[in-house]
């Protein structure tokens, strides 16, 4: 979490330190700063309301707070008037180092991590940057990505990465740093990555990348394929709304080329049905609503491939010492490629040597480069912290695994395969439909944003669909939600239920109708209001559902890519309604590099 920038070049440093941090406020926005070379002395103001220092090199940080409260005091950059540093990322020596520089007679004003390592760079800075820089990073541990201003260098920016992500944007007389790259895309679409601990030294006209000893590195040119208007809102009132829009898009471009004569293509990653067929169990590792998209990709493939999917939330699945063998393949969901957890696990599963798939929006990031392979989902930046279009492609990827994998096990034939990857084609058609007209979702939101508590139920896919509806709802509107298996709400649940508790029923899968039409029942004799989303062909007497939300039949299995937009809406329009800050919800950030 936490966004960071830097600047050298012939612009107003200012302007473009806060606008390109304005791109990064997903990544947390409990306070933000600038540092800025001004007539050859770093200038350090914070937000944006104050007078902005002039100059055309400097750095920023938009703040998720970790290590002390938001306030103006604990807001980066950090530092005196010799070293000024912005970071992302934790370090987990800080008290240590602290206490040693306090021996050395430092005084400390934050109660951040972050100034410990301004301080410690200062305490070893005798003129010289990079051997300043690789000392500082030989002693700290954690994760850091680092912006680095040193007054005796008034027209250059030093970085530095280890566990955080960063990357170096190229422009012409002007170069760049940045945590993603939105944050550049308007400026340049060249950036070079870095890798852990390699230090960047830019000046307006170069960018020089060394090694911890000093070497010159060369590095290779990545050019980002996501266009300036992708991380603008474009005429929505929200990001999440035109996030929600972009679904039937960022579903044809995740999967059409890898459909090939109506089959799955993954030669892009030399996946073979021989290797498909070999692995011993699937282990589906995530957190948040990747692990949602996990959820609906375990039912998918047990159902066509009969392969047993073990889907797990990455902070628990490290630290329960799990099963899981060299014979295993370990598939890590990520919109961001950067979360901590989703990151250590993946490195658990190496250790065993398993192998490792990854599912990630963001090229170049952690978790892409360091799995064995990788299958890009391409939702485009989402800049929302809710996520919306990167689970439609996520379950999108799930769905394309599942088939490939069902057909190389030989559970299905090639005509039910063919089939499948051919509706699977039709949803974005499907989604541009339910999406012309949004109002009765808007309608039904103001029956729920009054609720203090809601219930979602669903059985089977529906309730895997359950929980990603939930916590949309509860994430942005903040109103309590849990997801239940329909089924078990009579063991303990259902006593919660009253009129005051709205109940979000999902009844997609018509095996499953009876069934979750009976416990929908048994929530509206207890007073429950109850919004059922279905499909149309779905008959149910007046007095089963107050609202129905229906929505057009294609395969069961993939009602989930068409029902998770009214759920979204729902959690949109509610979040409207009761005046929540839609793209930017208390206390969460978009990309949770911290464990
Ligand atoms: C955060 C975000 C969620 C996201 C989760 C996992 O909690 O707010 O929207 O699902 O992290 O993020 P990832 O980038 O790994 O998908």
């Amino acid at each position: 979490m936490c966004g960071i920038v830097g600047y050298v070049g012939f612009r107003d440093c200012s302007d473009v330190l806060i606008d390109s941090l304005s791109k990064l406020e997903y990544r947390g926005y409990d306070s933000a700063g600038i540092a800025v070379f001004e007539d050859g002395k770093i200038k350090d103001k914070m937000q944006a309301e104050h007078s902005k220092p002039e100059g055309h090199c400097g750095i920023g940080h938009t703040r998720w707070a970790t290590h002390g409260e938001p306030s103006d005091i604990n807001s980066h950059p950090h530092g005196n008037k010799r070293v000024s540093i912005v970071h992302n990322g934790i370090i987990e020596n800080y008290k240590e180092i602290k206490e040693f520089l306090a021996a050395q007679g430092y005084g400390f004003e934050s109660q951040t991590d972050t100034e410990t390592v301004a301080k410690l760079l200062d305490y070893y800075y005798d003129g010289k940057p990079l051997e300043t820089i690789s000392r500082v990073i030989a002693e700290i541990r954690g994760s850091y990505a680092l912006g680095i201003m040193f007054r005796d260098f008034p027209d250059r920016v030093f970085a530095v990465r280890k566990n955080s992500p960063l990357i170096v944007g190229l422009g012409e007389g002007e170069n760049f740093i940045a945590s993603d790259v939105p944050a550049i895309l308007k400026y340049t679409r060249e950036y070079y990555l870095l890798e852990h601990n390699e230090i960047a030294v830019l000046s307006a006209d170069k960018v020089k990348i060394y090694d911890v000893h000093g070497n010159m590195l060369e590095k290779q040119v990545q050019v980002a394929d996501w266009d300036i208007d992708a991380a603008e809102k474009g005429g929505y009132e929200h990001f999440m709304l035109k996030e929600i829009h972009e679904q039937p898009t960022a579903i044809r471009t995740t999967i059409t080329p890898r459909i090939c004569e109506d089959m799955v293509d993954f030669s892009e990653i030399g996946m073979t049905d021989e290797m498909l067929n070999s692995y011993r169990q699937i282990f589906v590792v995530a957190c948040g609503t990747a692990m949602h998209a996990g959820m609906v990709g375990k039912y998918v493939i047990e159902k066509l491939a009969r392969v047993p999917v073990i889907v797990d939330i990455a902070s628990e699945f490290r630290y329960r010492e799990p099963l899981i063998e060299k014979d295993d393949l370990m598939i890590l969901i990520s919109q961001s490629g950067e979360t901590a957890d989703t990151l250590a696990a993946l490195a658990l599963a190496k250790e065993v040597g398993a192998t490792t798939l990854s599912i990630v929006n963001v090229k170049g990031s952690s978790i892409a480069r360091e799995s064995d392979m990788v299958i890009y989902t391409h939702a485009g930046p989402e800049i929302s912290v809710a996520s919306t279009k990167a689970y439609a492609v996520q379950i999108a990827v799930m769905y394309m695994l599942a088939f490939k994998l069902a057909y190389a096990k030989g559970k299905i034939t090639k005509d039910e395969y063919v089939s499948l990857v051919k509706e699977l084609k039709t949803t974005p058609d499907y989604l541009e439909k339910i999406l012309v007209n949004t109002d009765y979702c808007k309608f039904v939101a103001s029956k729920l944003m009054n609720a203090s508590s809601l219930l979602y139920i669903g059985r089977g896919l529906d309730y895997a669909l359950s929980m990603e509806g939930s916590l949309k709802l509860k994430e942005i509107s903040y109103i309590h939600s849990e997801s239940y298996a329909a089924g078990e709400l009579k063991h303990g649940t259902i006593s919660l239920v009253t009129e005051e508790m709205p109940v979000i029923a999902v009844a997609t899968q018509k095996n499953l109708l009876e069934k979750t039409v009976s416990n929908i029942k048994e929530v509206k004799a207890r007073g429950a209001m109850v919004v059922l989303v279905c499909g149309e062909s779905l008959e149910v007497e007046n007095d089963v559902a107050d609202y129905l939300i229906k929505l057009p039949e294609i395969n069961d299995l993939l009602m989930p890519i068409l029902a998770c937009v009214p759920l979204q809406l729902l959690a949109y329009y509610t979040s409207v309604l009761k005046g929540c800050d839609v793209d930017k919800p208390r206390n969460l950030a978009k990309s949770v590099t911290v464990e």
